[in-house]
């Protein structure tokens, strides 16, 4: 038997690319579905979201929640709270913003910075690890993790995805290997 698939590296050409990346992770988010999304400012955690709300249905407009701290949206099927902590300056916080119930229950949740919250924060089911790539300005590299029974369905779903029909701009990524896009 095959061990469950927990990670995948992918190269992201550009912010399109991620945005591939967010449509081809759509169809695994659902009810209760939570994805941290780590890496340094600007690396795309937002774009992404914009990105994977876009392919949920959503048509309005995606706030960056830097200030607000959470942006609720209404989906046809759930709802989704996207949240961002970069401002929180302890672990407390989340808990005293009362975000407990929205992380982790029936809705999903999207978390920007989740390390600033500390260990406290529910475990999600997927964890993607931007970062820049060398000196190109809009290429990423992503690290997409599985935490959960659901999050490896999620990846190996989308291996499958990326095996038959790589989105334009999304490429593996081995750590060994130089970066080479699709
Ligand atoms: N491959 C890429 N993926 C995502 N964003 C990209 C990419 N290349 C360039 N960008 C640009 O980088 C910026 C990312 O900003 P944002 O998503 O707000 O970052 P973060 O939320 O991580 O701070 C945007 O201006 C976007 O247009
Ligand atoms: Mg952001």
């Amino acid at each position: 038997m095959h061990a469950a698939l927990s990670e995948i590296s992918l190269l992201l050409a550009d912010e399109s690319a991620t945005g591939h990346l967010a449509a081809a992770l759509a169809p695994c988010v659902g009810p209760g579905f939570v994805v941290f999304l780590s890496g340094d400012l600007g690396t795309g955690k937002t774009a992404f979201t914009r990105a994977l709300l876009r392919a949920l249905g959503h048509t309005g407009r995606v706030r960056s929640p830097t200030f607000t701290l959470a942006e609720p949206y209404n989906l046809s099927r759930f709802d989704l709270y996207h949240f961002d902590f970069y401002r929180f300056s302890n672990e407390n916080e989340w808990r005293d913003a009362g975000f407990e119930e929205s992380i982790g229950g029936d809705c999903a949740a999207v978390v920007e910075w989740p390390e600033l919250a500390g260990p406290g924060l529910p475990a999600p089911d997927l964890w993607l690890r931007l970062r820049t790539a060398g000196d190109d300005a809009s290429s990423r590299i992503v690290d997409v993790l599985a935490h959960s029974v659901r999050g490896q369905t999620c990846l190996s779903a989308l291996s499958d995805t990326l095996a038959r029909a790589a989105p334009a701009g999304v490429g593996c990524w081995a750590p060994s290997a130089p970066p080479s896009s699709a």
